[in-house]
This record gives C-alpha cells, sequence and structure tokens, in this order.
C-alpha cells in the first residue's frame, strides 16, 4: 500500500526501475497469495543501499519468497540471507533461486529470523527488518553488534501496512502515548522502534515515504 497522494505515487511508479523476469514473476505470485511484498519502489532503495554500501553481506528477517533479496543482488550484493517461518513460502524462494540461477548467492533459513541472527557472525553490510512488527526494536538489538561502520538497517511498513498510521502520526507528533502492545501489538512495535532509531544518539534515520514507507538507519561511529 503507497502512503503519498495518489499523483506522487504515480511519478514514483513510474520512475520505478523495470522488473526483471524472476521479480515480474514473484510480484505475480505475490498477487495471487495476496502477499505483501516491498515493491520496486522500495526496491530500488534497497538495489542502491546494496550499492553505495558496496554490500557482500545482506541479512533479512522476513524473506516470504526472496522478492526484496533480489533488490539486493540487483544492487551488486555478493549474498543474502533469508529467513523466513514459513516453509512454503521458503521453499518456493528456494525454487526460484534455483530456476533463474542465482541458488549460490542466497540462502534460505527456515525458522525464527531472531534465532537465526544468533547463529551467524557479521559484519553485514546491509540489513532488512520486514518480519513480526512487535519485534523490531528487538530485531535492531540483535543484529547491532553485527554491523561495520556505515552499515544501514532498513525497516517496513513504518508508515503503513497492519498498523493504525494516525496513531502513530498522534505519537510522533503530539507526544500522545502508542496503543499498548495488548491493544494494538502491530503500531505498538512500530512506534517503539520509530522513537528507539530516532532517539538514540548513535543512530542516524530518515523515514521515506516510497512504498509502505522505510527507516533507513545507520550507526554513528
Ligand atoms: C512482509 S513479508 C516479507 C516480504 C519480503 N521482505 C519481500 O519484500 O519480498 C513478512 C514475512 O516475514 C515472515 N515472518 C514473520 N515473522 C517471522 C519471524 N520471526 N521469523 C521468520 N519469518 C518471519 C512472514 O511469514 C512473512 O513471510
Amino acid at each position: 500500500m503507497n502512503v503519498l497522494p495518489e499523483h506522487t505515487a504515480r511519478f514514483l511508479r513510474a520512475t520505478a526501475p523495470d522488473h526483471t523476469p524472476v521479480q515480474a514473476e514473484m510480484a505475480d505470485l505475490a498477487e495471487e497469495w495476496g502477499f505483501p511484498i516491498i515493491g520496486p519502489e522500495s526496491g530500488a532503495v534497497l538495489r542502491l543501499l546494496a550499492r553505495s554500501t558496496d554490500a557482500e553481506r545482506v541479512f533479512e528477517f522476513g524473506s516470504g519468497f526472496g522478492y526484496s533479496a533480489t533488490w539486493f543482488l540487483r544492487g551488486g550484493a555478493e549474498s543474502v540471507i533469508c529467513t523466513e517461518f514459513d516453509e512454503e513460502e521458503a521453499e518456493q524462494g528456494v525454487a526460484f533461486a534455483a530456476e533463474y540461477g542465482y541458488d549460490d548467492a542466497v540462502t534460505f533459513e527456515v525458522g525464527d529470523a531472531m534465532e537465526t541472527i544468533e547463529r551467524y557472525d557479521g559484519p553485514f553490510d546491509v540489513v532488512l527488518i520486514d518480519h513480526q512488527k512487535s519485534r523490531y526494536a528487538d530485531a535492531f538489538e540483535a543484529v547491532r553488534p553485527k554491523l561495520r561502520p556505515g552499515s544501514v538497517v532498513v525497516a517496513d511498513n513504518i508508515a503503513s501496512g497492519p498498523i493504525d498510521f494516525d496513531a502513530l502520526v498522534r505519537h510522533v507528533a503530539d507526544g500522545d502515548p502508542l496503543p499498548s502492545s495488548d491493544e494494538d501489538a502491530q503500531t505498538h512495535g512500530i512506534g517503539s522502534y520509530v522513537d528507539h532509531v530516532t532517539d538514540a544518539p548513535t543512530v542516524e534515520t530518515a523515514i521515506l515515504p516510497v512504498g509502505s514507507g522505510i527507516a533507513v538507519s545507520t550507526l554513528r561511529g
């Protein structure tokens, strides 16, 4: 879902890169399954970040069948660790990678991403957080020791998706409390993440209103 006025969204859609054949097939499958992929506007940012960090290693929290991973690969990333607790989605991701010949560049780990990250050493050049919204801040902290100076962490669904964006706006702009995690775990999770990455003195963050809204963060030295 897009967060911008329709004419601006049209402009961004029209200037976003075209899908490659595998991405087009994945987008069709996402449509068929009703599965939320990050989309080409945010995908272009992932590609750019992989290119500008000269990325060797990328880690994703929540990969589905690997659509977002293909944007990192388009940006020159050498390897992407994909995590997914839905076996069917991960198997589909492995099948896409084998069919289109990039299976040596992606690893699908089936299981809880928060456990998988503990089994990997850094450094990671780029990280995507796109799993359970209530666990975004925990994911950031789990991967933080595995970043290098200049690494970038991207979090999706900052401005739309399964969240109450109006409540989030009232929180950041007017200081209203967030809904409690019992009331609305997703909005609480995204709001807590935004607080976390915008308040910490050692983290620099920009929120970009592309796609579903992404937060792009890096650590100060
Ligand atoms: C929004 S989708 C990911 C889309 C993907 N990043 C893309 O753009 O192509 C979120 C995915 O995260 C998975 N997921 C949620 N929580 C997870 C967790 N703790 N560990 C692993 N996968 C998780 C869901 O099953 C779902 O497939």
